[in-house]
């Protein structure tokens, strides 16, 4: 069995390492866009590329000829990676590109919930001129500035957090209006996000535990917005601030999405749904969909799937998912080590050490990010470095291993010390 693993980062990682648990012993051959040392030691082959260079990973793969591909992050689903590949009867885990505009067309994800689901999301408007926004806003102070196409994570604004005033927000929308002809608007809402990821073949759907991201650079949820700066999820699969209705009122939104997009659009959604929720007064509010793991998201549930990987995805692939996809039932937190002034002025090139063996021993586990491999040390490069991961009977005792391990641990990195803030 030879597996094409397409991502560089620790999400990517915590994949392979998944797939190097399995007992099928896969073959690992991974298409990175920057080498990741974690997933270089884990895989027979690789080769660097850009995500969205769909002829170079089309060419990889036919070298390669492997039985699955497996894809980590957004850029080569929006791009179409799957449609190249299985036009080339490839068998892929991930959506085909007009499935994958969940994530990638903010709007298109609006219209469809409106239309096809009619639950679960906020009031929401686009615009495509800057004097209808002017005055949207000017009467709508409690706002939400969403850029329609993909930014990595870091796009959403806040009016009267990171945009103080409306011209300010005028002018954080100018670019994307004059690049993509359009901005959406939501209501802002009040309440704990959370993720709930899924497996699906486009039929059956099956929930990963759900886990809590935190995306401010800063402690105490300040600084700009990043991809993720740490995450944890708890041993009976909910957090402290959702109740198993909230679960399966959240379950059922997904589900539904997932039904109602083949409906829609006429083809089965493979792979990895993953939706983005707030918990309001009111139940789970889908703030976004994303069509594939969350990144730290997806570190903290692998480490915790028990079934084989090998076996979840072919069944993805095959059409027809395993139905008992086990998880242990612990407790794991994840912080990611990431430049200093990460994410607007990260320090690259500066190196450093990871006393690997001390923190195997303290039973931490380690996923390498953005990190380049020089002479047994490591160089920081402008993402995240390095995630971190306790898996313990509770958040409180994963928490309590990590500042542990971390405590007297000196390096030219930052880190949030209060994840997570357990409620
Ligand atoms: N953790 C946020 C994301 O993966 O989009």
């Amino acid at each position: 069995m030879k597996v094409l693993l397409v991502g560089s980062g620790a999400r990517e990682h915590a994949i392979a390492k998944a797939l190097s648990r399995s007992p099928q012993e896969p073959r690992i051959f991974a298409y990175m866009s920057t080498p990741n040392p974690g997933i270089i030691r884990l895989a027979e082959g690789w080769i660097e590329g850009g995500l969205n260079d769909l002829p170079s990973l089309v060419r990889y793969a036919q070298r390669v000829r492997p039985n699955l591909v497996v894809f980590g992050p957004e850029e080569p689903l929006a791009a179409g990676a799957v449609d190249e590949l299985e036009e080339r009867g490839f068998s892929c885990i991930g959506p085909r590109r007009i499935l994958a505009r969940l994530e990638a067309d903010k709007c298109f994800m609006r219209e469809f919930m409106a239309r096809y689901i009619g639950r679960g999301f906020p009031k929401w408007w686009v615009f495509e001129n800057l004097g209808t926004l002017h005055a949207h806003l000017l009467s709508h102070p409690n706002s939400v500035l969403k850029p329609v196409g993909l930014t990595g994570g870091k796009g959403v604004r806040v009016l009267g957090r990171q945009l103080t005033n409306v011209m300010e927000a005028i002018e954080y929308a100018r670019p994307y209006l004059e690049r993509e002809g359009k901005i959406l608007v939501e209501e802002k809402l009040t309440g704990e996000e959370f993720s709930l990821m899924v497996f699906t073949d486009g039929k059956k759907v099956v929930p990963m535990p759900l886990v809590q991201d935190y995306k401010y650079a800063r402690e105490g949820d300040t600084g700009p917005m990043t991809g993720g700066m740490g995450s944890y999820s708890c041993a009976d699969y909910l957090l402290p601030f959702v109740s198993q209705k909230d679960f399966e009122t959240a379950l059922g939104i997904v589900e539904e999405t997932v039904k109602k997009l083949e409906e829609a659009l006429g083809i089965p959604y493979r792979g990895v749904l993953y939706g983005q929720f707030i918990q309001t007064q009111s139940g789970p509010v889908v703030i976004e969909f994303n069509v594939r793991f969350g990144d730290p998201e997806a570190i903290n549930v692998l480490s915790l799937l028990e079934s084989d990987a090998v076996d979840v995805f072919a069944s993805i692939a095959a059409g027809d998912l395993v139905e008992d996809v086990r998880f242990s039932h612990l407790a794991t937190v994840c912080r990611y080590l990431v430049p200093r002034g990460y994410p607007d002025a990260p320090e690259t090139g500066v190196l450093f050490s990871l006393p690997l063996e001390k923190l195997s021993l303290a039973g931490i586990e380690v996923y390498f990010g953005s990190v380049q491999e020089v002479n047994g040390q490591f160089s920081t490069t402008a993402s995240r470095s390095v995630a971190l991961l306790s898996r313990r009977a509770t958040p409180q005792e994963a928490k309590h291993a990590l500042d542990e391990a971390l405590a007297d641990y000196t390096v030219p990195l930052y880190w949030r010390r209060d994840i997570p803030r357990l409620l």
